[in-house]
């Protein structure tokens, strides 16, 4: 329901889905299929979310390829590869789970490549014992997306676009201080939005923007997610696992960063150095260029680092071995891609270097509810944490979106009746709206796009793929002083500017979390790596949380829980593939 108040737009509804990507629109059908009232917001155009840009797959151990494949063997490899540190019940969930949900997908018309004999087809991916990659060419996440954008439509999913939220509202402490809404803004026509709901769902994505270099669009993923959750109470988990995808674009400069799939590797694409060597024989001898990805992107940096790489600080990958019909079947976009400069992929190689890629850390969540530690907020797909641990394997992330987003929408359609609905704050409401508009018009002395600038290089030098102490330091000093620039912007007016000022908000949140989980964390865990703490340590085995406290940011450690008997097993058995027995 709309109702029309002087100054802002005020919507009612039983559940809000901030982010509509595959997590939070799988979330959103299971609602309206069992009759929630909800309602989805996004930034941009229906269909148009970060998860069009997942490419290479989504694994589900349907076993088209290899039928010794399992869940339980997809969960072994989810928890080893995840270095430990994963929520072994929630990645049991994932492994269990994932292959109903693919079929549902094709089911609903997502248009999977397939075998010579009709089945789903699978591919090989990074560290994965069996090729349990399901994909549509290399557009996995587009055909995801549009397939449930389709079906949301069809059920009549409400969907509002261009609406940024900035802020969760909570009920007073007597009411239970449980999340009871959000406020926002039309980034179109700067109208204030005030949305009142029993439940907030957070499917709103990562935070991989915060580095110079990474596979996001600019204007996305860029830690609200988190920050919104923080900012409301809710404690966030192992924000130091940041995922560097090992291949990146590096030329031209206003592509740098942006994905080259995996699944060219997972085709049999190889890894060149300046000197003409697959430099991967010394890194990984057995699984090559199929190791995981923390293992392949750290080669790739080495490599770069020692002086061995080409012209554009850049390694070359090569998939001209194979043959040109097959690439322009299996990889269209990259050779699209590729092509658009002047490269043909099916005669030359690539240039790529690692590139900030995703979140293994976000919001705590209990994976039986996916509430977060805070009454009445949830959370969903990127924004979350524990189901990747140190280290995600590609094609996880796609299965995770469809995978808990039916669980969600399965537990609030059930549970409803036990949140209370009651009415944001009026003068919570109007001081935060006070603030947007003191934002809005502020004429402080910094830019906003220039402190984002500053801030991303920041976290790409300080908390980059090698971290150390010293370095982290450096960089909490450095970010305390953009912290100071950050209360006096320069924000002209426009929609735009307003944007950017609260992207840098909420990315000097997430910048601290990462930052100050990196400097606890002394060891070196999957993707965390400290160069003076080279080793894995046994203590280390356990999540870092943070929440706001009475000084600032709170840390501390919780344990993990235990792995269930036929995934310990299955890890036992040691599945793991030998890259050789491809060639
Ligand atoms: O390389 C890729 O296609 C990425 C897939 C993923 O991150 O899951």
């Amino acid at each position: 329901m709309q109702v029309r108040a002087p100054g802002y737009d005020h919507f009612t509804t039983d559940v809000l889905i901030i982010g509509a990507g595959a997590a939070g629109l799988r979330a959103a059908i299971e609602l309206s299929r069992g009759g929630v009232d909800t309602l989805v917001v996004g930034k941009s155009r229906h269909g148009d979310a970060h998860t069009i840009w997942a490419a290479g797959g989504v694994n589900a151990s349907l076993g088209t390829r290899d039928p010794e494949d399992s869940p339980d063997i997809h969960a072994a490899d989810t928890i080893g590869e995840g270095h430990y540190v994963t929520d072994p019940q929630a990645v049991a969930k994932l492994a269990y789970e994932a292959p109903e949900r693919i079929r549902e997908l094709q089911d609903w018309g997502c248009r999977f490549s397939l075998t010579e004999d009709g089945e789903i087809d699978q591919r090989y991916f990074g560290a994965q014992s069996f090729r349990r990659t399901c994909f549509a060419g290399d557009r996995t996440g587009e055909a995801m997306l549009s397939t449930l954008v389709e079906k949301a439509k069809d059920i009549s999913v409400p969907y509002r676009e261009n609406v940024y939220i900035t802020k969760l509202l909570t009920a007073s402490p007597d009411s239970g201080g449980h999340v009871n809404g959000a406020a926002g803004y039309d980034l179109k026509t700067g109208r204030r939005l005030l949305f009142s709901a029993r439940a907030v769902v957070i499917a709103a994505g990562g935070l991989t923007s915060l580095y110079e270099r990474s596979s996001s669009r600019r204007n996305e993923n860029n830690g609200d997610a988190m920050a919104l959750a923080y900012d409301a109470g809710a404690a966030l988990r192992d924000m130091e696992f940041v995922q560097f995808h090992p291949t990146g674009m590096v030329q031209p400069e206003e592509m740098a960063g942006m994905l080259v799939t995996e699944a060219v590797r997972g085709e049999g694409g190889r890894l060149y150095n300046a000197e003409g060597e697959r430099f991967m024989e010394h890194y990984s001898p057995d699984h090559m260029e199929l190791d995981a990805r923390d293992v392949v992107a750290r080669a790739n940096y080495r490599e770069i680092q020692a002086g061995r790489g080409v012209e554009g600080d850049a390694v070359l990958l090569d998939i001209s071995h194979r043959d040109a019909d097959y690439i322009k079947e299996r990889l269209p976009k990259m050779y699209e891609q590729f092509s658009s400069l002047g490269v043909d992929i099916t005669r030359e190689p690539m240039k790529v270097s690692p590139t900030a890629h995703y979140a293994m850390g976000g919001i705590k969540v209990d994976f039986d509810t996916m509430q977060s530690t805070v009454r009445g907020l949830y959370t969903i797909g990127e924004a979350t944490a524990g189901v990747h641990g140190a280290n995600r394997l590609g094609g996880n992330s796609l299965a995770e979106t469809v995978v808990f987003g039916k669980v969600l929408g399965e537990y609030l359609t059930g549970n409803l009746d036990s949140l209370p609905r009651s009415n944001p704050d009026e003068a919570e409401v109007a001081r935060h709206f006070a603030d947007l508009d003191a934002l809005g018009a502020s004429k402080g002395e910094h830019d906003p796009n220039e402190l984002v600038s500053e801030l991303r290089r920041l976290v790409w030098d300080h908390a980059g793929i090698v971290r150390t102490e010293k370095g982290l330091d450096e960089g909490l000093r450095k970010l305390a002083g953009l912290k100071e620039k950050a209360d006096s912007l320069d924000v002209v007016g426009g929609s735009g500017d307003l944007e950017q000022a609260l992207n840098l908000r909420s990315m000097l949140t997430a910048s601290e979390a990462i930052l100050r989980g990196a400097r606890l964390r002394e060891e070196s865990r999957g993707a965390h790596h400290r160069e003076d703490f080279e080793l894995e340590d046994p203590d280390w085995q356990k999540t870092i949380l943070c929440a706001p406290g009475v000084e600032g940011m709170q840390l501390w450690n919780e344990p993990i829980g235990e792995i269930p008997q036929k995934i310990q097993k299955a890890l036992d058995e040691d599945y793991s593939l030998d890259y050789h027995h491809l060639e």
